[in-house]
């Protein structure tokens, strides 16, 4: 079990790492453009690789198989340990994973909504399968029966990929991922921060602690 966090924001990462429970980074081109428009690519992973620690995932922005697995030896490159390649999911990104996984470069399959495309990822070697929870429910559907089958056939054929599970919009995403067996949420920084959050905790602490301060 481990908890990603899903953010590109290096001082961000850096603070949450402090806490000691987080294995992991996703980003993506989304929000790398919105934290950080202007950003070098290579500068803001080299700053993210030197704050965190475990496999920081950085997605692919080219779109012919040739220039995906150029990209990907690029970034593979800046770290072969710990970057990991994030594959967008089609018949081109199939053909992709499979050049990667050939030269055992760590990959996670990403944009999936469905138990059949992470079966197809998983079946062509994907470390990690990405399931996209509020795209899914976006659509109208339950991101739970996604989650709950795919770690079904996962285990059932024994395939090694885990289940990351991202998009995730409210804390109660998290807990179902997690119940619905997802290996590793990625969480934004304001849900990690939900996550200890609770109003009966705050009250029982400042409790216990003014009867300290005023104890006779
Ligand atoms: C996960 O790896 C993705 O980066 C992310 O969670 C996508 O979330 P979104 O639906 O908020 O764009």
């Amino acid at each position: 079990m481990a908890l990603f966090i899903d953010s590109s924001d290096p001082k961000e990462i850096k603070d949450l790492y402090a806490w000691g429970v987080l294995s992991g980074v996703t980003t993506n081109p989304l929000i790398i453009s919105r934290e950080k428009p202007n950003a070098d690519l290579a500068e803001v992973i080299r700053e993210i690789l030197a704050v965190s620690h475990g496999d920081v995932s950085v997605e692919l922005t080219t779109e012919t198989e040739h220039e995906m697995v150029e990209e990907s030896l690029a970034y593979h490159a800046w770290d072969a340990e710990r970057i990991t390649i994030k594959v967008p999911f089609s018949e081109i990104g199939l053909r992709v994973l499979h050049q990667l996984a050939k030269r055992d470069i760590k990959t996670n399959v990403t944009c999936l909504m469905a138990m059949n495309q992470a079966y197809l990822a998983a079946l062509g070697g994907a470390t990690y399968v990405s399931i996209f929870s509020g795209r899914v429910r976006d659509m109208g559907y339950d991101v739970r029966p996604v989650i709950e089958n795919t770690r079904k056939v996962i285990d059932r054929e024994g395939l090694p990929s885990k289940i990351i599970v991202g998009s995730m919009r409210h804390l109660m995403d998290v807990n179902e991922a997690l119940e619905a067996g997802a290996h590793v949420p990625t969480v934004t920084p304001p849900i990690l921060r939900k996550m200890v959050w609770n109003p009966r905790t705050i009250e029982t602490i400042n409790e216990f602690n003014s009867a300290w301060k005023n104890r006779k």
